[in-house]
């Protein structure tokens, strides 16, 4: 299939991209370089994709640029690019209604364009496969999809505006959407603002790793591959027909399956790295979620996914990227 992917030069859009090429498939990537962590690591990331002749890379900001153009002869639009992180939306919300918001309106419209244009003999609009986040759930999170989203950071309502957005297109106009919601995803790439990138780099180094409120928060955090495996299922199941389209207008937990929390993660890693981590306390951050379990028995039924990669493999493939 021929493929957009937004975000691409992003940790898991690179992943994906890679994934979707290796498999076959024509991919163009789009990204603009968003400062929230440095270009050269970015670059970095699309080294690989650059090689290969099934991938063509543009950069160009979707807050602004025209899209339609991109849409052309696109079968699945695979929607990764945002502005992540939970501490920086309580600076700088512009960016995040901008990126998080705006960008989704503006590329489900240019869906929208494309299924009403003339010369669109099939009538169809891409697919699109939003990048959603368990953040849109709020403070604890362990039921089903159906469970009640009250999120408490400007990032998780950014990205609960965009799910919103996605639903609207395709109830009112039938584009098709599925909509993942991301959990705590980890593995080589990682952003380097993210806790286990962090802590491998403190610990390593002999740095002190600040551990928020008590410690005993848990996450299920999801290996990578893991997560483009269920985003690829999305856009078409293995074993399904290509036509039949039974997921568009839901959306689905996407998490691996160890829950454990901070104290256990260090103690994981210092294992696996061989040294000692250096702690000091501090009170808990404002949106920090203090659980989150990943209910995925609709992913597993629905989409036939399961998390493959448990987190002692997991970190241990970071730490060889991060660490090699
Ligand atoms: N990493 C996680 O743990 C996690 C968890 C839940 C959800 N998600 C979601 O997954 C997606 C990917 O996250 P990530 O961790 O790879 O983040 P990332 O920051 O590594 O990648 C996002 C990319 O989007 C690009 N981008 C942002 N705004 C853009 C714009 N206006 N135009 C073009 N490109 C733009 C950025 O430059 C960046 O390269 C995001 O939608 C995020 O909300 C991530």
């Amino acid at each position: 299939m021929r493929c957009l992917v937004t975000g691409v030069a992003g940790f898991i859009g690179s992943h994906l991209a890679e994934s979707l090429v290796a498999q076959g498939h024509t991919v163009i990537g789009v990204d603009a370089f968003i400062p929230y962590y440095p270009r050269t690591i970015k670059e970095q990331n699309l080294s690989e994709l650059r090689q290969n002749p099934n991938f063509s890379f543009q950069e160009l900001d979707l807050r602004t640029a025209p899209l339609q153009p991109l849409l052309d002869g696109i079968e699945v639009v695979f929607h990764e690019a945002a502005t992540p992180g939970l501490l920086l939306s309580w600076q700088d919300f512009e960016l995040y209604e901008t990126c998080n918001i705006l960008t989704t309106q503006r590329l489900l419209e240019a869906c929208r364009q494309t299924k009403g244009q003339v010369t669109n003999s099939s009538n169809s609009s891409p697919k699109v496969i939003l990048a959603s986040t368990s953040s849109i759930y709020g403070a604890d999170v362990t039921g089903p999809e159906t469970t009640k989203a009250q999120p408490v950071s400007p990032y998780g309502i950014t990205k609960l505006a965009g799910e919103h957005l996605a639903l609207a297109y395709y109830h009112n106009f039938g584009i098709p959407v599925s909509i993942l919601r991301y959990f705590s995803v980890y593995g080589p790439r990682q952003r380097p603002d993210m806790g286990y990138y962090r802590f491998i780099e403190a610990i390593a180094k002999d740095k002190v790793i600040t551990v928020f409120g008590d410690g005993k928060q848990t996450r299920t955090n999801t290996y990578v591959t893991d997560i483009v495996r269920a985003t690829i299922l999305a856009a078409r199941p293995a074993d399904r027909p290509a036509d039949e389209q039974f997921q568009v207008g839901e959306a689905f937990n996407i998490g691996g399956r160890d829950e454990i929390n901070v104290l256990e993660v260090l103690q994981l890693l210092e294992e696996l790295i061989g040294k000692k981590a250096r702690i000091e306390w501090a009170a808990s951050r404002p949106g920090e979620q203090s659980r989150t379990v990943a209910n995925i028995t609709k992913a597993q039924q629905m989409l036939g996914w399961e998390p493959r990669v448990g987190i002692k493999e997991g970190l241990a493939a970071q730490i060889a990227w991060q660490l090699g």
